[in-house]
């Protein structure tokens, strides 16, 4: 089993987004039994609280299933739940780093470092931008190449 865990700063907008989009795809590829996927957030403000309404309204829109989902603050143990963890912006990188124990086998990298001409951006914060269709986009089409960049690496 696969395990990926997606880390945004507030874990209501932009990887709750990732999680369900990136288990869309996960499951029409047929492999839901072979990756397991959460999402985090390096601040606990949120915590217990549904995606924002931006998030529920467009994932809505594109048919994505976001049920039950919850905001939760990383922890220590997900360096070692998780063999990806998949951050927002570099700030989440530098932020989450925080929590990693001395060893750990997670592999730690950023959303767009996926899509090649947008290596090293960051994805843009809807909480302050308002713009969740922008933030959609560039999740839906960075978490196809990251499913790709698995299925290399698990040799599924
Ligand atoms: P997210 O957006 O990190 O994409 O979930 C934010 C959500 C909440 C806050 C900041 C960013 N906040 O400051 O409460």
């Amino acid at each position: 089993m696969a395990k990926v865990l997606f880390v945004c700063l507030g874990n209501i907008c932009r990887s709750p987004m990732a999680e369900a989009v990136f288990r869309h795809k996960v499951a029409e590829a047929g492999l839901a039994g072979r990756i397991e996927i959460d999402s985090a957030g390096t601040g606990d403000w949120h915590t217990g609280e549904p995606p924002h309404e931006g998030t529920r309204t467009i994932l809505r829109q594109n048919q994505i299933d976001y049920s039950g989902m919850r905001a939760r603050q990383v922890r220590q143990s997900d360096f070692h739940e998780h063999r990806y963890i998949i951050t927002m912006d570099a700030s989440n990188t530098k932020n989450v780093m925080k929590w990693a124990p001395g060893s750990h086998d997670a592999e730690v990298r950023q959303l767009l470092d996926f899509i090649p001409e947008r290596r090293g951006e960051d994805v843009p914060d809807p909480y302050y931008t308002g713009n969740f269709q922008e933030v959609y986009e560039m999740v839906d089409e960075a978490c196809g190449l990251l499913l790709a960049y698995i299925r290399t690496k698990e040799d599924m």
